[in-house]
């Protein structure tokens, strides 16, 4: 197949096209590197099945121009902005990287009759549904983060897309994705804030917020074994794992890995760790472990493998 990887260059997008290419597939790579990074594709540059244009999806026609010479089966729209902070602070972030950038995608492929498309969506469009389960028919939703309201737009759109213009959707909300390349986050913070002061440790809210994190190796085995046959019409899955990790676990796991003892935890207070923050959800995975994919890590042993992995580097 020849494939479109839109925001290939970021944390998750990098290692679908080295699955893409490995599988055989020819890659066309897109980003604009707002936060993905050219030294994570340059390695890719050597096959000769692979080919990267720099271009800002957000800009509909120069997107479509740019790309109108060539043809694809599929297309993995990953761009958009994945720093839920930085759109918390000004909405336009997500309006512009979120869902603009699909937009454009759903209209490059109306215009070139692509019929195949992966689009990876996200717990936050759920909203704060606190002890609910959250099942992928879950009616009357009301994200409460602008991305989660940006990626909603997304999936509403790409109905209405799909519906007119015969698409086969395959569209994953999964929860907080963290292994090797992961540019931001709480992990990261901690490590950053504990290798300034090893004695002590902000950690935002009261620590309890607890979510399932979900390997980044584990999604894309699940994006890959799930796209090679997408029925027509949209198919929704939550794809996560059952285990979830709360904050102050991060922050043991952390000082575990890095070596620091006795560091004082100091709370700045409160359930959350920012307005717009879910500090607890439940995924229902019964649809997507129907189909025999299961996640290998646990929460847990993402945490720490990716902790190791940002120590090593
Ligand atoms: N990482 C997570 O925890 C998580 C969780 C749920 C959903 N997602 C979704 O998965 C996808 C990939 O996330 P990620 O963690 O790899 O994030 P990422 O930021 O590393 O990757 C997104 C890529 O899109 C590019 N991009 C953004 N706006 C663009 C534009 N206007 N034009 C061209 N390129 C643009 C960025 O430069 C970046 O390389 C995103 O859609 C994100 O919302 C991620």
């Amino acid at each position: 197949m020849k494939v479109l990887v839109t925001g290939g260059a970021g944390f998750i997008g990098t290692h679908l096209v080295e699955r893409l290419l490995n599988e055989g597939n020819e890659v066309v790579c897109v980003d604009n590197f707002t936060l993905g990074k050219q030294e994570n594709v340059d390695k890719f540059n050597e096959n000769s099945n692979y080919k990267f244009y720099k271009i800002d999806i957000n800009d509909t026609e120069a997107f479509c121009k740019e790309l109108e010479n060539e043809e694809f089966d599929m297309v993995y729209h990953l761009a958009a902005n994945s720093d839920i902070q930085k759109g918390a602070k000004n909405p336009l972030v997500d309006y512009n990287d979120t869902f603009m950038t699909t937009f454009s995608v759903l209209e490059f492929m109306r215009r070139k009759n692509i019929k195949k498309l992966f689009f990876s969506s996200t717990s936050a469009i759920y909203g704060n549904e606190v002890g609910k389960m959250l099942t992928e028919d879950l009616g009357g939703l009301l994200p409460i983060s602008y991305y989660g309201g940006a990626k909603y737009a997304s999936e509403n759109f790409i109905s209405s897309y799909a519906y007119m213009n015969d698409l086969s959707v395959m569209t994953f909300r999964f929860p907080n994705v963290i292994g090797p390349n992961l540019t931001h986050g709480v992990i990261y913070d901690f490590v950053k804030k504990l290798q300034a002061n090893p004695n002590e440790l902000e950690i935002l809210g009261d620590g309890t917020q607890t979510k399932p994190y979900i390997y980044v190796l584990d999604l894309v085995d699940c994006i890959i074994h799930m796209t090679k046959d997408i029925p027509s019409g949209v198919s929704i899955y939550n794809v996560g794992v059952e285990t979830a990790t709360s904050v102050t676990r991060i922050a043991d796991i952390v000082c575990e890995e890095l070596g620091y003892e006795n560091v004082k935890y100091n709370y700045t207070g409160g359930n959350v760790g920012w307005k717009g923050d879910v500090p607890k959800f439940q995924y229902n995975l019964d649809k997507i472990h129907a189909t025999g994919w299961n996640a290998n890590y646990t929460s847990d042993d993402a945490v720490r493998e990716t902790v190791r992995y940002i120590k090593n580097k």
